[in-house]
């Protein structure tokens, strides 16, 4: 299949082909690209990696170029459930990288050792702790199948409270959308992690974020 069968796809994840072609999607390839260099800082060859809430699977796709293992995506509320897309973009993709990346469609509540097959080295889970209504519990389930690291890129918010806070959005309240609920200050992702069983923290500022956004946004690798 080439390039020209793709337009169809409504693109969240952008990517440059092995034939040339170029797919912009909602979130442009420079953005992924630095997203990236901060994701992946501490290395991921060598490791079995599970991405959970991968969509189109830009950051699936990364870790295998970076000699994962074996790399696990996951996905539900945009591959066959009530969210924004579908698993065709990931699959075509998939064809046209010939990658060896698994998946499985299952949804973040579902997620446990039973469910995913495992213990991973390294969880990824991007952009996606703001959209669960339960984010404790949530992060409980996903330590679960943590092994060395998790990768948290979330929205984060009242940084300048002395306490550990999380802040709830009402409605669309956060970026005209309704499937965001909490974004945690940085004391509170720690102590949360702690909670869990989590030792070292490095949490970085969004490497992108617009100069004028009130929004914060935080990457957090977490070491067990
Ligand atoms: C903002 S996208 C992030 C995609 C990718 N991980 C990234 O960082 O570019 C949010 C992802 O969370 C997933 N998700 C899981 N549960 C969700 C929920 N209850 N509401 C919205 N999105 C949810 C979506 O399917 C989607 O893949």
């Amino acid at each position: 299949m080439s390039a020209a069968a793709a337009p169809e796809i409504t693109w969240f994840h952008s990517f440059s082909l092995p034939d040339g072609a170029e797919l912009a999607g909602q979130k442009p390839a420079e953005i992924l690209r630095q997203e990236a260099e901060v994701i992946f800082r501490h290395g991921v060859a060598g490791k079995s990696v599970l991405d959970i809430g991968a969509w189109d699977g830009f950051f699936s796709f990364e870790a295998e170029k970076r000699s994962a293992r074996r790399v696990l995506a996951t996905d539900h509320f945009c591959w066959s459930g009530p969210g924004w897309g579908t698993k065709a973009g990931f699959d075509y993709v998939h064809g046209q990288l010939g990658s060896r990346v698994e998946t499985l469609d299952i949804d973040v509540p579902q997620i446990s050792p039973q469910t995913v097959g495992g213990v991973f080295d390294v969880v990824l889970f991007l952009g996606v702790l703001y959209h669960v209504k339960d984010p404790l519990k949530c992060l409980e389930q996903v330590a679960s199948v943590t092994g060395e690291m998790m990768v948290v890129e979330t929205e984060t918010a009242l940084d300048v409270l002395p306490w550990p806070v999380m802040r709830y959005y009402e409605g669309t309240e956060l970026n005209n959308d309704p499937t965001n609920f909490w974004a945690p200050n940085r004391r509170a992702l720690e102590a949360m992690f702690r909670d869990i069983g989590f030792k070292r923290f490095e949490i970085v500022t969004h490497p992108c974020l617009k100069a004028n956004w009130k929004r914060t946004r935080v990457v957090m690798h977490a070491w067990r």
